[in-house]
């Protein structure tokens, strides 16, 4: 008979509970560990150099983790994703493992401004050099290609906080044409579009859309398989890995995803219009708009416009403060994609790492609003922007 097991021994090994091979749940477990054992040194060899399946340690890889990345990259069309902490770190950690010192980067002004940092700072520090230029200067674009070798082109559509919109099959032809990663911060366009144009690499702040409800952070890097098992390494010596519970939330979450994107997207457009019949409103920019500058190309480009406006309050910056003060149901808080709507005041808004002729080309002026349209009832926003605005 198995001699009885002391308690202190009992603690550290509980049985484990064997679900059946044909009784399954619906919801798949939360793995919240982190490491794996395989029974012999051999077999454990094996699944550390990824010769048969299985897990070692948590950092590398998760079960849990592993269905939200399997899933992101069937949602963007692709076959690999890796996943991180943040929005801002899979940036950093995919800049860094796409180039070497004397490698160069062309990105665009309009962009999210750590992105500008990541580049203009940290790559810097390690001998990547950049041009920026305005992504409404396609003809620009050539000329920086054709002038060096370029290894990383960089970019976002709608661009984050002013919906500028990249011409993307224009961009991805001249990159292909002189051998340059394409890289596109996707975030706000969302994960089920853009899977059409020939990216390399989709970048994602999982922050924002997998749950709407503010409660997780996360980053992911979505392209083919060759392309992401070459970031692999570095990404796991960077350690930034995302946590299985948060995976789980987002995997939970994305079963609404859709349904969230494309009703944000519908008030946010109706909220558009309404904006833009405002006199206290001016320059409303959303892609959806007749009047949008990129209209022509977001319509080629996109099914949903997305949830975010941007517009300048025709009275300054102190009426924009005292507007985003007013506002009852937009909190003043970063983000968007959240199911509750939100605002970022001018004050907020400024980019501090530019020069004038660049915040010009930035297109934040000093009463820029962004507004983040949730699902409150659209009667309910309209009437709050309209008491808003009214003083
Ligand atoms: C376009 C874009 N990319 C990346 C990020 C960074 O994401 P995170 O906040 O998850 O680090 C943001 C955050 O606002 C964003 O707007």
């Amino acid at each position: 008979m198995k001699e009885k097991e002391r308690a202190e021994t009992a603690l550290q090994h509980p049985a484990t509970i064997e679900t059946p091979a044909d009784n399954h749940p619906l919801l798949f477990p939360i793995y919240q560990n982190v490491k794996w054992e395989t029974e012999t040194v051999a077999e454990t060899l094996r699944v550390y150099r990824g010769e048969r399946p299985g897990f070692f340690y948590s950092r590398a890889s998760n079960p849990t983790v592993r269905q939200l990345e399997q899933l992101l990259a069937s949602l963007q069309g692709r076959e690999e994703c890796l996943t991180t902490a943040s929005g801002v770190n899979v940036i950093a950690q995919t800049l860094l493992a796409l180039t070497q010192t004397g490698d160069h980067v062309l990105f665009f002004v309009e962009g999210y401004g750590p992105t500008r940092h990541i580049i203009r700072t940290l790559l810097a520090r390690f001998g990547v050099s950049h041009t920026m230029l305005s992504i409404e200067d396609l003809e620009g674009v050539r000329p920086v290609l054709a002038s060096r070798p370029v290894k990383v082109m960089f970019f976002e559509s709608p661009t984050n906080p002013v919906n500028k919109i990249a011409d993307i099959a224009a961009l991805t032809a001249m990159a292909r044409e002189f051998g340059v990663t394409t890289v596109i911060d996707n975030t706000s366009a969302g994960f089920h579009q853009h899977g059409e144009f020939d990216i390399d690499l989709y970048i994602h702040s999982l922050t924002k859309f997998t749950t709407g409800a503010g409660d997780v952070m996360g980053g992911a890097v979505i392209g083919d398989r060759a392309t992401i098992e070459r970031l692999r390494h570095d990404f796991g010596l960077f350690g930034a890995q995302l946590d299985p519970l948060s995976a789980s939330l987002m995997v939970r979450g994305l079963k609404t995803y859709l349904l969230r994107y494309r009703e944000q997207s519908a008030r946010a457009l109706a909220i558009a219009q309404f904006l833009e019949s405002h006199p206290a409103c001016a320059r409303v920019r959303y892609p959806g708009l007749a009047s949008h500058r990129g209209v022509e190309l977001a319509r080629r480009q996109m099914r949903d416009f997305g949830c975010v406006i941007t517009f300048d309050v025709v009275a300054g910056a102190e009426a924009g403060r005292q507007f985003a003060e007013k506002l009852r149901y937009f909190a003043m808080t970063p983000s968007f994609g959240s199911t509750e709507s939100l605002v970022m005041p001018p004050q907020l808004m400024q980019p501090k790492d530019l020069d004038a002729e660049d915040r010009g080309k930035s297109d934040i002026h000093a009463s820029t609003v962004r507004l983040s349209i949730g699902l409150e009832a659209l009667e309910d926003l309209k009437a709050d922007l309209a008491q808003a605005l009214a003083t």
